[in-house]
C-alpha cells in the first residue's frame, strides 16, 4: 500500500512539473516549488505529516526516509528549469553575423624602433653583436677619448646639451646628454680584447633648434670593426653590402672624403636613390643620391686611449673601422614622414598607421 502510495505521489510531482514545464516562465518554475517545498502550505510537508501520523511507529522511519528522497528529485527539477527558463529565447541570443566585428587596438612596433631593429638585424646576420652605453655621458667618453681634445673647435659640432652644475669637476668627468652613440666605442674596447664587432642603436641628443628635419632627440646606428688587417676596402664592402641588404640589391654606394676627430681616413656615404632608382624623385632632391653615413678607419689616437685598460688595441697590430648613421632620417625617407616631430608626438592618429 506505501509503495502505490508513493507511485502516485510522484506521479502527482511529474505531472505538475510537465506542467510548469509547459508554462515555461519563472513564476511557473516559483509556484512549483511553493507547491512541493513550501515551508508551511507546501504538499511535501502536509502529506508526510499526515502519513507519519497515520502510519505504526515501526513503518515511520521507512516513510521518513522516503519523503527525504523524494525532495532531493523536486530540487534538481526546480534547478534545471529555473536556470534554463531564465535564459532569453534562442531568437533574442541569435548571433547576427553581418554586425561589423569588435575592434581591438593592437600595440606595434613604433617605426623608429622597427627601422633600428631592421637594420641592427643585418650587421648581426654579419656576425655583429650588439653595444649598449649611457645616454648620460662623460665629457671623457663623449669627446676625449674620441681625440676630440678640450677646446677643440670640433667640439662645436655636436652642439651639446651638458648636465647642469658640473663646472667643480675635472672636465674629463663633467656629464652631458650623448651628442652621438660613439662613446660606446670606446666603453666596448675598454671591455674586451680584440677582435670586436659591434653595433650600436641609441637616442642621441643635441642642442638643435626644433624645425621639421631637426629634433633635439634622435637616433643612430653605429658599427665598429676591430681585427688584424681591417681595411677600407673591408668598411666599403660591408656598408655596400649592408645597405644592399636594407633598401634592396640594385642600390649602389658611393663615398667622399670628410672629416670625423675618431676616424682617418674619414669618408661620408651616399646610396643610389632607393625610390626612383637614382633616376631623380622628389626624396633625393631629385639627385638620383642619398647621404646617409659617416665613416671611416679608426683613428689610431682612439686606440691610443683605450690601451690603458687593454694595451692589445696595439696600432701597429690591429686596424679597423667605425661608421654612423642616423635613424631618423632613414625611418622618415622610408615611409614617407615629412615632419620628425611626428616621430617624438606619441599621437595615436599617427602611430596607428604602422599596425
Ligand atoms: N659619430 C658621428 C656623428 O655623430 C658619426 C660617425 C660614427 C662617423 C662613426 C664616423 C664613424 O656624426
Amino acid at each position: 500500500a506505501l509503495d502505490r502510495a508513493f507511485a502516485e505521489l510522484e506521479k502527482e510531482v511529474d505531472a505538475s512539473a510537465l506542467e510548469a514545464t509547459k508554462r515555461g516562465t519563472s513564476d511557473a518554475v516559483e509556484e512549483f516549488r511553493l507547491l512541493w517545498l513550501g515551508r508551511k502550505q507546501g504538499r511535501l510537508k502536509q502529506v508526510s505529516e499526515a502519513w507519519l501520523k497515520s502510519a505504526p511507529v515501526e513503518a515511520r522511519k521507512s516513510i521518513g526516509l522516503r519523503f527525504n528522497a523524494l525532495k532531493p528529485r523536486i530540487e534538481s527539477w526546480l534547478v534545471w528549469e529555473g536556470w534554463t527558463s531564465t535564459q532569453p529565447t534562442l531568437d533574442a541570443e541569435a548571433i547576427d553575423v553581418t554586425l561589423p566585428g569588435t575592434h581591438r587596438a593592437l600595440g606595434a612596433e613604433h617605426p623608429l624602433i622597427k627601422t633600428m631593429h631592421e637594420m641592427v638585424a643585418v650587421f648581426q646576420r654579419m656576425g655583429y653583436s650588439v653595444g649598449v652605453g649611457p645616454e648620460v655621458e662623460t665629457d671623457y667618453y663623449n669627446f676625449e677619448s674620441l681625440n676630440f681634445p678640450p677646446g677643440h673647435p670640433a667640439r662645436d659640432t655636436q652642439d651639446t646639451l651638458v648636465v647642469a652644475n658640473q663646472d667643480r669637476k675635472p672636465l674629463r668627468d663633467r656629464l652631458l646628454m650623448r651628442t652621438h652613440t660613439s662613446p660606446v666605442q670606446i666603453r666596448t674596447m675598454e671591455q674586451q680584447p680584440p677582435p670586436v664587432r659591434i653595433v650600436i642603436r641609441g637616442k642621441v641628443h643635441r642642442n638643435d633648434a626644433a624645425d621639421a628635419t631637426h629634433s633635439p632627440i634622435f637616433h643612430q646606428i653605429e658599427g665598429l670593426c676591430v681585427d688584424t688587417n681591417i681595411t677600407f676596402s673591408d668598411l666599403k664592402g660591408t656598408l655596400d653590402h649592408a645597405m644592399k641588404e636594407f633598401f634592396g640589391s640594385s642600390v649602389k654606394t658611393r663615398f667622399f672624403p670628410s672629416f670625423f676627430p675618431f676616424t682617418e681616413p674619414s669618408a661620408d656615404v651616399q646610396i643610389s636613390c632607393p625610390f626612383c632608382g637614382g633616376k631623380g624623385c622628389r626624396k633625393c632632391k631629385y639627385s638620383g643620391w642619398i647621404e646617409l653615413l659617416g665613416c671611416g678607419m679608426v683613428d689610431p689616437a682612439v686606440f691610443g686611449f683605450v690601451q690603458g685598460k687593454q694595451p692589445a688595441y696595439d696600432p701597429k697590430k690591429i686596424s679597423g673601422f667605425a661608421f654612423g648613421m642616423g635613424v631618423d632620417r632613414i625611418a622618415m625617407m622610408k615611409y614617407g614622414i615629412s615632419d620628425i616631430s611626428l616621430l617624438y608626438s606619441g599621437d595615436a592618429r599617427f602611430l596607428e598607421q604602422f599596425a
